[in-house]
């Protein structure tokens, strides 16, 4: 018998709280692989008092049952992973090759591809992105201009020098151009032979192995990073990372039969989050959003940035809903509402005189959108740690009921804190 393969991805831009989803649907799974992005994600999880973040390996490793991916949509600091198992292995969460599998396609990230993001960072001045400067895109940039490396190319000599004679000859003609010192090859060689030196022993095709496991009747979930919004061809371009981060891009990456997929589960905030510049037609930049901000401890994961914070907007998720494919959703932060006598929520925008239903694909048009909103009351009691529906006060199953109808997908998980147990299951996701 076949197994269950399910997609777990960010609705809005980031922070949706994929990581805690991830860590309750793996209860019932047995392979959990991140799809895309790099350690740009921090994905959270917290156990009794412990919080862990995560940058590289899936959220579903603080469950020692399954076995880990990463599969080569997702580009690689091998340094960053190296670190990740160290810390993880404090905790006592052993990783091994009985438990962890890099793929053999995925892209690395090196040095200098880090030190390019921040001098295109500075040099775009006011026009820049606000990336978390871990190197993203001009990785990415390097993987579809074909002179990326790749785990498989550590394997033959051969390989890598004729990727770095590709590789450098185009980033020393760019590090001319920014005025820095051009790299040796046989530098750059060295410290990747040493950077990926512990991560090759994990090294294998997860193309293979998510479909043995599906084909063995195991459980599969793919984890995604970032959100709907921050997709390279459907987000807030160019205000955007480098990858699709929307649900298909799971299949494509593993090299899985995405015939197989049969759920996308959206992760949802019960308002709104941004880190980084770009448009966001709900932020509130008044002390309602410092409050938001505050209650729910919004804070870079990966850069300590502070994150915009607005009303949720109802336009930009059922978007995201449908450019994904999303069939159910999981609402977290509930509890960050609690406090608030009224909550807002964005059903349409007006661009100049125009009522519209969708967020328009020009940057100009999206920074000019006006949210236009419903005022719903809030429940003014606390819900934090509630784990049954019927428990929440008659307001708050109102909001969710209301978002559920708005939205037109079934709202399957609440979150009620950032704790594991702090979890209202309405309907089971994956089963055995
Ligand atoms: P991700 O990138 O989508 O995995 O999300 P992050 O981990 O970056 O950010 C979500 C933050 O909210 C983390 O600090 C979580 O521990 C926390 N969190 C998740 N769900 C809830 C919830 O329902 N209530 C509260 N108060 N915090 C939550
Ligand atoms: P998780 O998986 C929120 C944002 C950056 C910036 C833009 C491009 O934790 O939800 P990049 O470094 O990717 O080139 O930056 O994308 N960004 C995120 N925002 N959560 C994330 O990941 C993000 N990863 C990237 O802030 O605006
Ligand atoms: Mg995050």
């Amino acid at each position: 018998m076949a197994g269950q393969a399910i997609v777990v991805v960010g609705t809005q831009w980031g922070d949706e709280g994929k990581g805690k989803v991830v860590d309750i649907l793996t209860e019932f799974a047995d392979m959990v692989v991140r799809f895309q992005g790099g350690d740009n994600a921090g994905h959270t999880v917290v156990i009794g008092d412990e919080k862990i973040v995560l940058h590289l390996i899936p959220s579903g490793v603080v469950r020692r049952h399954v076995l880990c991916a990463i599969e080569n949509g997702v580009v690689v600091n091998a340094r960053t992973l190296r670190r990740e198992i160290d810390d993880l292995r404090k905790l006592d969460i052993e990783i091994s090759g009985q438990n962890f599998l890099v793929s053999e396609r995925a892209s690395l990230i090196l040095p200098l591809h880090i030190e390019l993001d921040r001098l295109s960072e500075e040099r775009s001045g006011k026009g820049k992105i606000g990336t978390t400067g871990r190197g993203i895109g001009p990785t990415y940039e390097d993987r579809v201009a074909r002179r990326g490396v790749r785990f498989c190319d550590l394997a033959d000599p051969r390989d890598l020098d004729s990727r770095l004679d590709v590789l450098l000859d185009h980033h020393n003609a760019l590090r001319r151009g920014y005025g820095v010192p051009e790299l040796r090859k046989e530098d750059v060689a060295a410290d990747i032979r040493e950077g990926v030196a512990d991560i090759l022993p994990f090294v294998g095709s997860v193309s293979r192995m998510t479909n043995r496991f599906y084909e063995q009747g195991m459980n599969i979930i793919f984890e995604g990073a970032q959100g709907a919004m921050l997709d390279v061809n459907h987000g807030t371009y160019p205000f955007v990372t480098s990858s699709s981060t929307l649900a298909a891009q799971a299949a494509l990456g593993a090299g899985f039969d995405f015939h197989r997929i049969s759920s996308v589960v959206g992760v949802v905030k019960a308002y709104t989050t941004r880190v980084g510049e770009g448009p966001f037609p709900t932020e509130l930049k008044d002390e309602v959003g410092e409050g938001l901000r505050r209650c729910g401890k919004e804070f870079g994961t990966t850069t300590g940035r502070p994150r915009r914070c607005g009303w949720f907007d109802a336009v930009q998720v059922k978007e995201a809903i449908q450019l994904g494919g999303v069939d159910r959703l999981a609402l977290t932060k509930l509890d960050v509402l609690d406090a608030l006598p009224e909550i807002k929520v964005c059903v349409a925008y007006k661009l100049g005189e125009r009522i519209i239903h969708h967020l328009p694909a020009a940057p100009a048009a999206q920074a000019e959108v006006q949210p236009v909103y419903e005022t719903v009351r809030g429940w003014e009691e606390p819900t934090a740690g509630i784990t049954s529906f019927k428990d929440l006060s008659k307001m708050a199953r109102n909001y969710v009921d209301h978002l559920e109808n708005i939205l037109g997908v079934p709202i399957d998980l609440v979150s009620t804190g950032a704790k594991r147990e702090h979890t209202i299951v309405r309907r089971q996701i994956l089963a055995r």
